[in-house]
């Protein structure tokens, strides 16, 4: 980001590199990150204050180890290199490292024997880390000093002052090493000299000013589903252009209860925008009538969107922007742990007719998700907007399961909003990655008013989750699943049995379809 004191990241295909993306900006320097073997060329046009190599995979000495570009070390840019990347950086400067048979990783208590200027914090004492034990350091390059050591990790932290570089044999950027924020901070700040810029309001204020200067004056679409992505971008690109942004809600009539009508009053009332809602829940339900497959759903209720989206945006006339919420996940290229480099295709506006012709507006490609979050707290979002579950676009048509039907959705609406409201009260809300209920089309045999029932099984799920690649089910109360389910079978009609689903991401998913 322009005027902002940046530090490089190189990616050599582990989530090292993210982690430690993360915890530099939380130190409020901005991270790019950029593939290992990014020529020094384009290094010098970045003009990084600092450079990160990020673990990666196992050892550097087969074909298809991924090596960075020696000329990267020439450019005088101060180095902080963490695992794999530690053992490029001494072999690069004549260094000896020994691979073990294994990876493995595991804890670590380094005495600190020379605290300047990395472990200034820590003089005399020892701290606890998460040390690759891949590899051991025989012999550190010349003009390297032992900064920190281990038992079996003699060499566990090593830097050449004069030259700015320094190697970690640990991972700072794991929660496992709680000195880590301490030590990439005195990387930022005492080595590289950043200077601390990268803050939600500097963010806030660039971006307008960027958005005024290319969409100043046009009309600019946002589609608004009601989720924290579209609605802090739609927040933002109002502060840049005012009445030129207009908002369409198309209401597929696949929301949770009162959630259509939650988001309605919501943009009136307390955030007003120039907003269309679409009432489509009739053309959706048709769509969907007769289709069981979950893919098909899909299918269907994405291209039904993209049509009833067309139709609003045409009556608009001209519109010059569409803003897309991409996420910076989206836009880097990530480095499979085969040392390749895989681009990731951007979920955009793939669908819209070709003749109309938008350009894109992606405020959010520079941010993480837990970013978008306190940029939407500063625009001054309430909580619950900003710290709202993630939903999915096809919404309650892939949580009935089997054909989408209304008196289907009914009951999985009553239902939900008991798991919702129960969660909630018990003061889990914010500890769950998600918490739904999930409609089967199994029936089971039970008792009601001392008569026989046989009514639809539903299952409650509830997961926590970094980040929704991998997820566990949560260990909720019991007393609370007791009160979720009594009230369901109570409550809704329809449903006699509750089940809790305990499967781990993966080999399930989130979501049931
Ligand atoms: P799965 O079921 O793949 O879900 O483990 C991972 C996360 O993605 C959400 N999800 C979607 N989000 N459109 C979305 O915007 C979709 O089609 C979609 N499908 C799943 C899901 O809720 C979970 O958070």
């Amino acid at each position: 980001m322009k005027g902002i004191d940046t530090v490089a990241v190189l990616d050599f295909g582990s989530p090292s590199a993210r982690l430690l993306a993360r915890k530099i900006r939380e130190a409020r320097v901005f991270s790019e990150i950029l593939p290992f073997d990014t020529p020094p060329e384009k290094l010098k046009a970045l003009a990084p204050c600092g450079l990160v190599l990020a673990g990666g995979p196992e050892g550097t000495d087969h074909g298809a180890a991924p090596r960075c570009h020696p000329g990267i070390f020439q450019l005088g840019i101060p180095v902080l290199a963490i695992g794999y990347g530690m053992q490029l950086l001494l072999q690069e400067f004549g260094g000896k490292v020994r691979a073990a048979a294994a990876p493995e990783y595991g804890r670590a208590t380094l005495k600190v024997e020379n605290p300047e200027p990395l472990f200034m914090e820590f003089s005399g004492s020892t701290v606890e880390v998460w040390l690759n034990h891949g590899f051991q350091v025989e012999e550190p390059p010349p003009g390297f000093t032992v900064l920190a050591a281990a038992a079996h990790a003699p060499a566990a932290a090593v830097g050449n002052h004069e030259k700015r570089l320094y190697g970690l044999q640990f991972h700072p950027e794991v929660t496992r090493t709680p000195a880590g924020f301490s030590i990439i901070s005195n990387f930022l700040y005492q080595v590289c000299r950043c200077r601390p810029g990268w803050t939600p309001e500097a963010f806030i204020e660039r971006t307008v000013a960027e958005i005024k200067e290319t969409a100043g004056g046009k009309r600019v679409l946002c589609a608004l589903s009601g989720g924290v992505d579209s609605t802090v971008a739609a927040a933002l690109v109002q502060r840049a252009v005012g009445a030129g942004l207009n908002c369409i809600f198309v209401d597929h009539g696949l929301l949770r209860k009162g959630e259509a009508e939650r988001i309605r009053r919501f943009f009136q009332d307390e955030f007003p925008l120039n907003l269309v809602v679409v009432e489509a829940g009739e053309r959706f339900l048709k769509r969907l009538r007769g289709i069981t497959d979950p893919e098909e759903k899909r299918r269907v209720v994405g291209a039904e969107f993209i049509r009833v989206f067309e139709e609003e945006a045409r009556k608009l006339g001209t519109v010059d922007f569409l803003v897309q919420g991409t996420l910076y996940p989206d836009v880097i290229e990530s480095v499979t742990r085969d040392g390749t480099v895989k681009i990731k295709s951007h979920h955009n506006v793939g669908g819209l007719p070709p003749d109309l012709k938008f350009k894109l507006l992606e405020p959010f490609r520079l941010l993480f998700k837990d970013e978008v979050r306190v940029v939407g707290t500063k625009l001054g979002l309430p909580e619950e907007v900003v710290w709202r579950q993630p939903f999915p676009g096809p919404g309650l048509a892939v949580r009935v399961l089997g054909e989408v039907t209304p008196e289907k959705l009914a009951l999985l609406r009553e239902a939900d909003s008991i798991v919702t409201r129960e969660i909630t009260a018990a003061g889990w809300y914010h500890k769950l990655w998600q918490a739904f209920a999930v409609l089967t089309e199994t029936r089971s045999v039970g008792v009601r008013g001392g008569k026989r029932s046989y009514e639809h099984v539903l299952v409650v799920r509830a997961v926590t989750s970094e980040d929704a690649m991998s997820a566990d089910w949560a260990r909720l109360p019991y007393d609370l699943l007791d009160r979720i389910a009594r009230r369901i079978i109570n409550e809704v009609p329809g449903i006699n049995r509750v089940v809790y689903d305990i499967t781990a991401k993966p080999p399930g998913t989130i979501e049931w379809e």
